[in-house]
């Protein structure tokens, strides 16, 4: 990495690249309060209660967001919540309070599919390729809302991901982990979302194959797809953030720059081993 954290990404443009600068990683106190750029991000949920059908609370007062030309992480220990505040934004569960806007309009009440047709791509953590069905279908079926020729799109995804042109007629299970995880990127892919969401798209991949991945992930964002990702290797994804959220029992504990929150002695302390 070099010593500017936006370089590495070639973004060059101060308007999406921390124009405040500096700046220390602030705990969050009462409640959610990301910053929101002028108009609102571009995908929020904001102030998001809620848990699994009658249970108890998982997320209490969660504000996650993400804007145009960043790349927002969320990290947090095991069971912090942060899968909920996934799929609290993706519409997979009820929120009893709180909202989640796209490009500025309530999509609160919507069902995941009208989220996908409105330009939202999800990656969820488990089950996120069809294991029998070979590379090319399961890319087929990420093309599901659309009934224009997704030809040329499906090229794009194997430019991005060369092996997966190779094994292209080879079952999804049989492909190595970072491989699968590719799969399920380029899926997302299919729809031209508009913004992508991904839960821990480098879980269980040697440092490798992760550095690898970041780097894909990096290019996705260069095409100027907004990207907020979940990420279990906290360091390496606050490196290449814009903004970073610690989510702890449901809740935001911290927040900031993915400079900041790598700068800051609580969060090394408490979430990045030191
Ligand atoms: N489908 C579900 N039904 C009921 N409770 C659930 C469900 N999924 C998760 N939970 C609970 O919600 C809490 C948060 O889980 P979640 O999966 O969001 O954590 P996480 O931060 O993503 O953890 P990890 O780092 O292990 O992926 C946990 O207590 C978990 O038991
Ligand atoms: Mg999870």
């Amino acid at each position: 990495m070099s010593s500017d954290p936006y370089g590495d990404r070639g973004n060059k443009d101060v308007s999406i690249a921390n124009p405040r600068g500096g700046g220390s990683a602030e705990p969050v106190r009462g409640g959610g309060t990301a910053t929101a750029a002028p108009g609102g991000p571009f995908l929020i949920g904001e102030a998001m209660t809620g848990g699994y059908g009658k249970g108890p609370d998982i997320l209490h007062d969660c504000t996650i967001s993400v804007d145009k030309g960043e790349i927002a992480v969320i990290v947090g220990p095991n069971g912090a919540g942060k899968s909920t505040a996934m799929k609290a934004v993706f519409g997979m569960l009820d929120l009893r309070a709180g909202n989640v806007r796209l490009n500025g309009e309530d999509i609160t009440a919507l069902s995941p599919q009208d989220r996908v047709a409105k330009g939202m791509g999800f990656v969820p953590q488990t089950n996120n390729i069809f294991a029998s069905m070979t590379v090319e279908e399961n890319l087929e079926m990420g093309a599901f809302i659309r009934t224009d020729d997704y030809s040329g799109t499906m090229e794009q995804i194997y430019d991005l991901f060369p092996i997966l042109r190779d094994k292209r007629h080879q079952a999804a299970g049989e492909l190595s982990g970072g491989q699968r995880q590719q799969v399920a990127v380029g899926r997302a892919l299919m729809t031209q979302p508009k913004v992508l969401m991904l839960d821990e798209p480098t879980a269980g991949v040697s440092p490798i194959v992760m550095d690898e991945l970041f780097d894909r992930i990096i290019d996705v964002a260069r095409t100027g797809i907004p990207i907020l990702m979940v990420e279990q290797n906290a360091r390496q994804a606050l490196e290449i953030a814009d903004k970073g959220y610690v989510l702890v029992q449901g809740a935001n504990a911290y927040s900031g720059t993915g400079k900041d929150l790598l700068a800051d002695e609580d969060v090394r302390k408490s979430f990045l081993g030191g």
